[in-house]
């Protein structure tokens, strides 16, 4: 399949909205332009004012089509929070290809049985992911196709969210005249950004760490074993300085950004941080250890809370590779150190990797979903023989066996 249309990734953060434009090269993938815009139209990481998103969207995508002299007529789009559910699913169904072996309808029918699974009313499918196969009982097959057997079960991880989620998100990008060519999920974005295929192999926990929310995802031998949302993010952090110190949000912003979260730094009973007094009766300085105290506590609380939801799932030791911390909130100076000590593992800040060109801002852990998007946009672009050696989503291939899953609405083009 030949498709030589620009790949473009749009990130509806609750925050901000960041725009990549990148082109493919043989060999590699180069960065065009980039933009961002600020909005407040989310609420919990949900969109509460579609119009404040909507603007958002076309501010980043002019900008962004401004430094790559590309227009911005079609995008992969992200999609996380709250209302995002991914549960594990088995199903099986008999082998029907020539002389019973595993034809592509089999695999495709077998991944959408898994999808299959216990849905709450208005919610619908937002990807499966592709966890390994199992031939009449032998299991730890990753591509079954041509090989005999006679029953065929498929593991997947299966995304899910409501349809007020999913329809208002592509509403804002359809709005700022953009088409979605398909919505993906946040962390895993943001994982084909920063993850080497050996933290995946090896198994690793990533946190996309956000402005509202946080958004966990677990991997071993290189399938997504669990994924979720903890409800803080950045601007909790904020929150809690502007209260104690009482400061208002942009004091609160600098007091975060100057100070991080580590109890040991030495210079922090020098910082004296100059941020205006709540209520507008001039300025105060910031007391440099009591912030970094309040920051660690909020650290501690998001880390010892993900801990607990890895244990609900019985999840309770750390993978391997240890713990990758990207997002926005990643830059918080120490953070790193302070999982280090909740998950007992090594932790490490997720930058995107292995991107050409010179956009610099794109360097960020807070560009890690939109780059990541890109990527997953040129995975969906390669040829079947390409695809199938690299992981990540099978939206492509179960397009057909789902259509009515997958569809989108509006009329967009779906590549
Ligand atoms: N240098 C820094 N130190 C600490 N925090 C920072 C720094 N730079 C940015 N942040 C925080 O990062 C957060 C924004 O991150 P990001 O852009 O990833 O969020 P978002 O994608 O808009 O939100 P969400 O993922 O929750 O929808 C803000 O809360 C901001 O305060
Ligand atoms: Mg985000």
């Amino acid at each position: 399949m030949s498709d030589d249309r620009p790949l473009i990734g749009i990130d509806v953060g609750s925050s901000t909205v960041k725009v990549v434009v990148a082109v493919p090269e043989p060999h590699r993938l180069v960065v065009k332009g980039c933009g961002e815009a600020r909005h407040d139209g989310a609420r919990k990481g949900i969109i509460a004012n579609l119009e404040e998103v909507t603007a958002a969207v076309r501010i980043a995508t002019e900008e962004a089509e401004a430094m790559a002299s590309i227009p911005v007529t079609h995008a992969v789009v992200a999609l996380g929070g709250a209302p995002v559910v991914g549960k594990k699913s088995c199903a099986s169904t008999p082998v029907t290809g020539r002389n019973l072996t595993v034809s592509n309808d089999d695999v495709n029918l077998a991944l959408s049985r898994c999808a299959a699974v216990m849905i709450p009313e208005d919610y619908r499918v937002l990807d499966i992911i592709e966890c390994g196969y199992a031939l009449d009982g032998q299991p730890g097959i990753e591509n079954p196709e041509g090989m005999a057997g006679r029953t065929l079960e498929a593991s997947a991880y299966v995304l899910f969210t409501t349809r007020a989620h999913f329809d208002s998100l592509e509403q804002s990008v359809n709005q700022a005249s953009v088409a979605v060519t398909s919505l993906q999920y946040e962390p895993l974005a943001a994982a084909e950004a920063v993850l080497s295929p050996d933290e995946k192999e090896l198994g690793c926990m990533l946190i996309d760490i956000g402005h509202a929310t946080s958004e966990w995802v677990v991997w071993s031998e290189g399938m997504v074993q669990a994924s979720g949302t903890y409800p803080i993010g950045g601007r909790h952090f904020v929150a809690d300085i502007a209260t104690v110190m009482k400061t208002n949000t942009a004091g609160a912003e600098l007091i975060k950004r100057s100070v991080g979260v580590s109890l040991d730094r030495h210079d922090l009973d020098l910082l004296g941080i100059e941020v205006p007094t709540l209520g507008g009766h001039g300025n105060q300085i910031a007391d440099g250890r009591l912030a970094a105290q309040i920051l660690y506590e909020r650290a501690h609380e998001l880390f010892v809370g993900i801990a607990k939801n890895l244990s609900e799932l019985e999840m309770d030791r750390t993978p391997r590779a240890g713990v990758i911390l990207t997002g926005g909130g990643a830059r918080l100076e120490g953070l790193d150190g302070v999982a280090e000590t909740i998950f007992a593992h090594h932790a490490r800040i997720g930058m995107p990797r292995n991107l050409a060109g010179e956009v610099e801002p794109v360097a960020g852990p807070e560009w890690a979903v939109a780059c990541g998007l890109i990527r997953l946009a040129h995975k969906k672009k390669q040829g079947p023989m390409e695809r199938k050696q690299l992981e990540g989503g099978i939206f492509n291939r179960l397009r057909s066996a789902l259509g009515e899953i997958f569809e989108f609405g509006g009329g967009n083009d779906l590549h």
